[in-house]
């Protein structure tokens, strides 16, 4: 396999995230071939699939593609897979794993195709070097994706290994936590940089305050992951991982923000966490939390940003205590953020509309399987527009 070939990445994320990737993968300076709901391709080389794993901040995976073929039986599936020089791509001491998404007219469930997969990879290896590497679900070592669709299928090297979204900072979740690529991609929407206040009242474990500090110092998302897919595979060169790694660290900002973050929750556990989260995330310096019911929470003059992502029935609170906090939501935009811009992520339009402004744009995220809004509010200074 070279290192430096081009071939075509497919990023995925979680749905309503693709733009926000599309984004990413632009700014660092790579084209777009496609977006789908779920991922983006673009068309680069094995080493440039580190950056985007050390880069990202919306992706899942970033999966390198290894072959597309036609594919109408398992047989033919084995076989085509077999054609992959995979004694040159995987040592036998390490631990493989095959992950498929299967949707063809005569096979509905990737259990068996998965096990071909497997099969045509340690059979070659086997067959080329004399020795198999042992296979399993753990996602630690080498990765690889089949996708077979109809009579279509594609087989990646799954440079990620373990999701990129799992940022490894979280090690205290708190209550119904956002998974940290919503998270980023809900502080991107809101267009925020560094360059203004941001305040974030209801902060539970604090992954909006973790990622708008990540996105403010040009911090790496991956900065504290040791471990990749990539670094599995036999063309890894830990060369040309460290100088890249080095070279985006430097490019990070040093020292303290001119702006403030502030982050505050009325559950002094939720602190507690959110504290040693962003400890761990190297950002606690940057965060200002506190211990205070969301309306008390210090709001600078000027014109921030201000996000909440409160309770919405689903999962957590009851419907009644929750409405009432919604409007005390409206009440708190209206009276104390006067001049910034106002952001709602909520999961229930029951829920949303009892805070009494009219939304200006309406974004569309998942959280987990939930369908929810990323409601934006113009709350100018004076005027207290209602819905
Ligand atoms: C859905 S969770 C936020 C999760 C957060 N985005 C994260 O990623 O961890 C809502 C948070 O609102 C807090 N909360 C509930 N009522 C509050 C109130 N009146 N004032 C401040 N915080 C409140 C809860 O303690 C909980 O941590």
């Amino acid at each position: 396999m070279n290192i430096k070939e081009r071939k075509n990445i497919l990023v995925t994320c979680g749905p309503g995230l693709k733009d926000y990737l599309a984004a990413e993968i632009e700014a660092l300076g790579f084209k777009i071939v496609s977006t789908h709901i779920g991922s983006v391709v673009t068309r680069r080389s094995f080493i440039d699939c580190m950056k985007l794993n050390y880069c990202l901040r919306t992706a899942y995976s970033v999966l390198y593609l290894l072959r597309e073929f036609r594919c109408g039986s398992t047989e033919a599936l084995y076989k085509q897979i077999s054609m992959v020089p995979w004694e040159k791509i995987i040592s036998p001491k390490e631990q493989l794993c095959v992950l498929s998404r299967v949707d063809t007219y005569t096979i509905n469930n990737s259990m068996y195709p998965n096990m071909k997969v497997k099969d045509a990879i340690v059979d070659r290896i086997q067959k080329k070097i004399g020795d198999r590497p042992n296979s399993g679900k753990d996602r630690d070592g080498v990765v690889v994706n089949l996708f077979w669709k109809k009579d279509k299928a594609w087989i990646y090297l799954n440079t990620s290994g373990q999701k990129i979204s799992d940022r490894n900072y979280r090690k205290m979740p708190h209550k119904a936590p956002l998974r940290e690529s919503l998270a980023a991609g809900i502080i991107m929407a809101t267009g925020y940089d560094g360059s203004q206040d941001i305040v974030l009242p209801m902060c539970g474990s604090g992954t909006l305050a973790i990622e708008a500090a990540l996105i403010a110092m040009n911090k790496p998302a991956g900065g504290l992951r040791s471990n990749f897919g990539f670094k599995h595979v036999k063309v890894f060169d830990d060369q040309i991982w460290q100088q890249m790694r080095n070279d985006i660290r430097k490019a990070a900002r040093k020292g303290r923000l001119e702006k403030r973050i502030i982050a505050t929750d009325i559950d002094a556990r939720a602190i507690e966490a959110a504290k040693q989260n962003a400890k761990t995330a190297g950002v606690d310096h940057l965060i200002e939390f506190n211990v205070c019911d969301f309306a008390d929470t210090d709001v600078p003059e000027g014109n921030g940003i201000v996000v909440i992502n409160p309770e919405y029935g689903l999962r957590l609170g009851e419907l009644g205590q929750l409405e009432k906090d919604y409007k005390r939501i409206g009440d708190f935009y209206k009276n104390k953020c006067a001049g910034y811009t106002g952001y709602l992520f909520c999961g229930n339009k029951q829920l949303s509309v009892k805070i009494g402004l009219k939304a200006s744009r309406r974004m569309v995220f998942f959280n987990g399987k939930i369908e929810c809004r990323l409601l934006k509010y113009e709350l100018y200074q004076g005027k207290k527009a209602t819905q």
